[in-house]
């Protein structure tokens, strides 16, 4: 009897790199940039990156929360926090929160009283989601829905406001994700980014950098037995274009009424914008304004 043929590699076996080296590869005399590891992203086609992410996120979805507050040392909640504040949202304002994960966001929106949408594309998150729902529904539950930050189930301009969370960075198509969050937008709505952000001032973003490259993998090594997964974040900030590039691409995409929010120094850093009430030819594209916070 013949041999059945092996199993053809999926797109995402192919494109794993085969280095055999972890997650840090030198390409230059001083400057290591990882490209190694299963998770990294330079030179993915953008199905092949979504495939890897999703793949990262059902990989820390049990740990994710945990991971987080280590990570951050819980200043994400801040963070998190500072966001929905930012956003405005009052009881029965209609909220999307793309790329919601296990939910941090979205339930803090419904706590205000908005009527929340929680969309994910991971299946793995979305259920811790739930779960957290299940647990503590509270008096204004939000909805979890599977789906597609590049191609959202919902009409044009159906939200008032729109939050992403460490989610655009992720996105394999960071234009085509922002010109859906508008279409979703009702004319006046908000868009609120928050993200890793990259400092201005170098020294302190060198800091910042070392931190992601050791400490993070180490933490995520020690937590979840898996350092490849929390090397990703360094690399997706490296292919991320940063909170001022993005204000750029705000621009681009037609939003109105920026502003840019930096957290602690820039290592963190919110982008707010404006779908435009007025027809594009009266707009008007002045800067974002920039506020500190420490
Ligand atoms: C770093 S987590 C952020 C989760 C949550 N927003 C938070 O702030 O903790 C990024 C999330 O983006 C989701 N994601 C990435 N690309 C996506 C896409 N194209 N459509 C929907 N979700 C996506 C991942 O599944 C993951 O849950």
């Amino acid at each position: 009897m013949a041999a059945s043929p092996s199993p053809k590699p999926s797109p995402l076996e192919e494109s794993r790199p085969r280095n055999g080296f972890g997650w840090a590869v030198p390409i230059k005399a001083g400057r290591f940039v990882p490209v190694g590891g299963k998770y990294h992203v330079a030179g993915d086609s953008p199905e092949t990156r979504a495939a890897r992410v999703n793949d990262l996120f059902a990989a820390v979805a049990p740990r994710y929360d945990l991971i987080n507050d280590l990570q951050s040392l819980g200043l994400h909640r801040l963070w998190k926090r500072r966001l929905v504040r930012l956003s405005g949202v009052r009881p029965g304002t209609r909220a999307l929160d793309v790329c919601c994960g296990t939910g941090d966001v979205t339930f803090a929106l419904a706590r205000e009283g908005a009527e929340t949408i929680g969309l994910d594309f991971s299946a793995a998150m979305l259920q811790v989601a739930r779960q957290r729902a299940d647990r503590d529904p509270g008096k204004n539950p939000p909805r979890f829905l599977q789906g597609d930050a590049l191609h959202l189930p919902f009409e044009e301009a159906s939200f008032e406001t729109v939050t992403i969370s460490y989610g655009l960075r992720n996105v394999a198509d960071l234009d085509g994700g922002l010109r859906e969050l508008k279409r979703v937008l009702q004319p006046g709505g908000r868009l609120l980014i928050l993200d890793f952000g990259k400092p201005d001032w170098a020294p302190w973003r060198w800091l910042y950098f070392q931190y992601l490259r050791w400490c993070v993998p180490l933490l995520g090594r020690l937590f979840c037995g898996d350092a490849d997964t929390h090397s990703y974040i360094l690399q997706s900030l490296r292919a991320y274009p940063g909170q001022r590039a993005v204000d750029d691409r705000l621009v681009r995409a037609g939003f109105d009424q920026r502003s840019l929010h930096q957290l602690l120094g820039g290592i963190m850093a919110i982008n707010v914008a404006t779908q435009p009430k007025a027809p594009p030819s009266q707009r008007s594209f002045s800067g974002a304004e920039t506020d500190q916070v420490g």
